[in-house]
């Protein structure tokens, strides 16, 4: 795949003096492709993007864009644009002036400038604001004067650093389809930083997940969210019930557990709560929680496997606090860890 990098990143390593905040990275990024980078605090993400946007230097590997070394190119000079989650707008400036502001930088002004702004905006919906102080904007749509903001400058990468963080939930999902349209129209390659998995899940075309400065996969949204390689990604996506195996049997809280099947050679299994039988099965459990959660009900049992998370259609009778269950991890639907921890 290395032929059709867009952007590559080659072995990087970033450090804040002493220490090392990402180690040997490598990455290909397609052009056009959304790409998210996901993963908890302090995994090194804005680390990265720092660096592709040419605001901190490596101390190894080299980064390339569009066939050549940038490694050492300055920030203004890498035609890569940077949105944060703080978007800094100018206050005293309109719409239209901060939209227009990297432009006039580089020398733009009468029609072209004029065109150039006027399509900015119109490609993420703010026509009717463009006398409008920044101020004087929702959160939602200074967001979207960020993101104009970049676009005309037309970079080769667009990095977003949890540009939607700040927003409420509702703006939130519809800054997510805005920006999914703007990338697909625009064509241009982006790199989007989110800790959110559903966000990650809902956008990206592949997702790349970090860990202590380091890649811990990269898939497409369905690799990730069916087939996690780790304990650590399974537990990031939301699979509840994550166990390492060894000599085919569960390593549990309450000690190691055989199924009722022959456990595949991995180093772990992993079961979202959904993937529980509940009500039929060889495993006793017994209910420490149910709480209603619309379309279904989740329980938390208490096993002999230790804690063991459940969520079954809302419709079904609803198990009180203290009943006796049985239930099954089915082995078939388990996803298969290649690593544990
Ligand atoms: N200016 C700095 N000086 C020293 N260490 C830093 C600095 N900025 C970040 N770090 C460290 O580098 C590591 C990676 O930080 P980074 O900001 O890239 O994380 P992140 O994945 O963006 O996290 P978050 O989700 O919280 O934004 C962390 O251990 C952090 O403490
Ligand atoms: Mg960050």
């Amino acid at each position: 795949m290395s032929d059709t990098a867009f952007l590559k990143l080659d072995k990087l390593s970033l450090a804040y003096g002493k220490t090392i905040a990402v180690k040997d990275l490598d990455l290909d990024i397609r052009k056009g492709e959304l790409l998210a980078l996901l993963g908890p605090s302090g995994c090194g993400k804005t680390t990265t993007m720092r660096s592709i946007a040419g605001l901190m230097t490596p101390v190894g590997g080299q980064i390339r864009l569009d066939g050549a070394d940038i490694t050492h190119v300055a920030a203004n000079k890498r035609a890569v644009g940077l949105v944060f989650q703080s978007y800094a707008l100018f206050p005293h400036l309109t719409v239209f002036e901060n939209v227009a502001f990297g432009l006039r930088l580089k020398g733009m002004s009468g029609t072209e400038l004029e065109a150039k702004v006027t399509a900015g905006l119109k490609s993420v919906g703010l026509s009717a604001f463009a006398d409008r102080k920044t101020p004087e904007l929702s959160g939602g749509q200074q967001q979207r004067v960020a993101l104009a903001r970049s676009m005309v400058m037309e970079p080769k990468v667009l990095l977003l650093d949890e540009p939607l963080s700040n927003l409420d939930a509702r703006l939130r999902l519809e800054m997510r389809t805005e920006l999914q349209r703007v990338q697909k129209e625009s064509g241009v390659t982006m790199i989007f930083v989110t800790h959110d998995q559903v966000e990650a899940l809902a956008l990206a075309d592949r997702i790349v997940v970090m860990k202590n400065g380091a890649i811990e996969q990269i898939g497409t949204p369905e690799d990730i969210y069916n087939r996690p390689v780790s304990s650590f990604v399974a537990d990031f996506v939301g699979f509840e019930n994550v166990f390492a195996v060894r000599d085919g049997k569960l390593v549990t809280s309450e000690g190691e557990v055989a199924l009722a099947g022959a456990l595949p050679e991995v180093a772990g299994l992993a079961w979202r709560p959904r993937t529980v039988t509940l009500g039929t099965g060889p495993l006793q459990g017994k209910v420490r929680g149910v709480s209603f959660a619309g379309g279904t009900r989740e329980y938390v049992l208490d096993s002999s496997l230790g804690t063991i998370k459940a969520e079954v259609d809302a419709a079904a009778p609803a198990h009180p606090l203290g009943t006796e269950i049985v239930f099954d991890l089915p082995i078939a639907a388990a996803a298969k860890l290649e690593r544990f921890g």
